[in-house]
C-alpha cells in the first residue's frame, strides 16, 4: 500500500477512513501533507470499491487547526500562489469525490481546516470541536474557498460575521447557524460516522453517484440547465439492471 505523508487511511467494509496525522501540530496542513491529500483523494476517485470517505483528524483536540502557519509565513508569492491553488484544489477534489465525503470533526476546525470541512458533503461534529475561520487575525483572508463556501453554507450575513470576527464557534452554536449537520458526544463520533457511512454504502452505488453529482451541481448551474441534467441522469440510472432489480425487489414485497 501507497503511504502519505502525515495521513493515515484505512479501507474497511467500502469506507475509506481518511486521518491527518500530525496531533502535535493539531493537524495543521503542511505543503507535504496537502499533495499527500490531494493524490490519495484522486486514488480514491478512481477506486470502485470505496463507497463512501470519511475525513478525521488525528487526537482528541483536533480535526485541523489550518494551514501551517509556520510554512506559509516562509512563503516567497509563488510559494504562495502554489499553496493557495494547492488547498483550493484539495477542497474540490473533496467536493467533485464521486463518492460522499463525511467530515468527522473531532476538534478545532480552523481556517484551511474549516475550509476542507466545508468542502465535505455531511458535517458530524464532537460536542467539543471548535469551529472558525480565524485568517482576518493573521491580517489574510480564508484562501481556501471560504469566502465561497461558508456564504453557500450558511448566507452570506452569517459568513460575514463569522470571517469578520474570526469568532471561534462551538459545535452546537455551529449547528444552530447550519455550519455543521449533526453533532454528537465525542466518543459517539466515530461509530456515528461509520453508521451513517453504511447507509450510504448500501445504497445502489450509481444512484449514489448520480445524486451526489446531480445535488453538487445545483451550486453553479442555472435550475433549467439542473434540471435538464437531473433528467439525464435519471434516464442513464433507469436503463441500469440494478433499477430494474431495485424496483422488482419493491413490487414483490407489495
Ligand atoms: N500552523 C502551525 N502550527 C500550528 C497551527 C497552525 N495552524 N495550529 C497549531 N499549531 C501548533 C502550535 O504552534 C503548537 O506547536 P508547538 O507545540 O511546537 O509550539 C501546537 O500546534 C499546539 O498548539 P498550541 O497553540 O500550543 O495549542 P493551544 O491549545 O494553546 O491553542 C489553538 C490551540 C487551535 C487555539 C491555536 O493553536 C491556534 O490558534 N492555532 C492557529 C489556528 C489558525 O489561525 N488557523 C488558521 C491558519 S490560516
Amino acid at each position: 500500500m501507497l503511504t502519505y505523508a502525515n495521513l493515515d487511511v484505512s479501507y474497511t467494509d467500502a469506507r475509506a477512513e481518511i486521518t491527518v496525522n500530525r496531533p502535535e501540530k493539531l493537524n495543521a496542513l503542511n505543503t507535504a501533507t496537502l499533495r499527500a491529500l490531494r493524490d490519495l483523494l484522486a486514488e480514491i476517485a478512481a477506486n470502485d470499491a470505496v463507497r463512501v470517505v470519511l475525513l478525521t483528524g488525528a487526537g482528541d483536540r483536533a480535526f485541523i487547526a489550518g494551514a501551517d502557519i509556520a510554512e506559509m509565513a516562509a512563503l516567497d508569492a509563488e510559494g504562495l500562489h502554489d499553496c493557495l491553488l494547492l488547498g483550493q484544489g484539495v477542497a474540490e477534489a473533496l467536493e467533485e469525490l464521486p463518492q460522499p465525503v463525511l467530515a468527522v470533526v473531532n476538534g478545532y476546525a480552523l481556517g484551511g481546516g474549516c475550509e476542507l470541512m466545508l468542502a465535505c458533503d455531511v458535517i458530524l461534529a464532537a460536542e467539543t470541536a471548535q469551529i472558525g475561520l480565524p485568517e482576518v487575525d493573521l491580517a489574510v483572508i480564508p484562501g481556501w474557498g471560504g469566502t465561497q463556501r461558508l456564504p453557500r453554507r450558511v448566507g452570506t450575513a452569517r459568513a460575514l460575521e463569522l470571517i469578520l470576527t474570526g469568532a471561534r464557534v462551538p459545535a452546537l452554536e455551529a449547528l444552530r447557524l447550519g455550519l455543521v449537520d449533526r453533532v454528537v458526544p465525542p466518543e459517539r463520533l466515530l461509530e456515528g460516522a461509520r453508521a451513517l457511512a453504511d447507509v450510504m454504502a448500501r445504497k445502489p452505488p450509481a444512484a449514489l453517484r448520480a445524486a451526489k453529482r446531480a445535488v453538487r451541481a445545483a451550486e453553479r448551474l442555472s435550475l433549467a440547465e439542473g434540471l435538464r441534467r437531473e433528467r439525464q441522469a435519471f434516464t442513464a440510472l433507469f436503463e441500469m439492471p440494478e433499477r430494474a432489480a431495485a424496483m422488482a425487489r419493491f413490487l414483490r414485497k407489495g
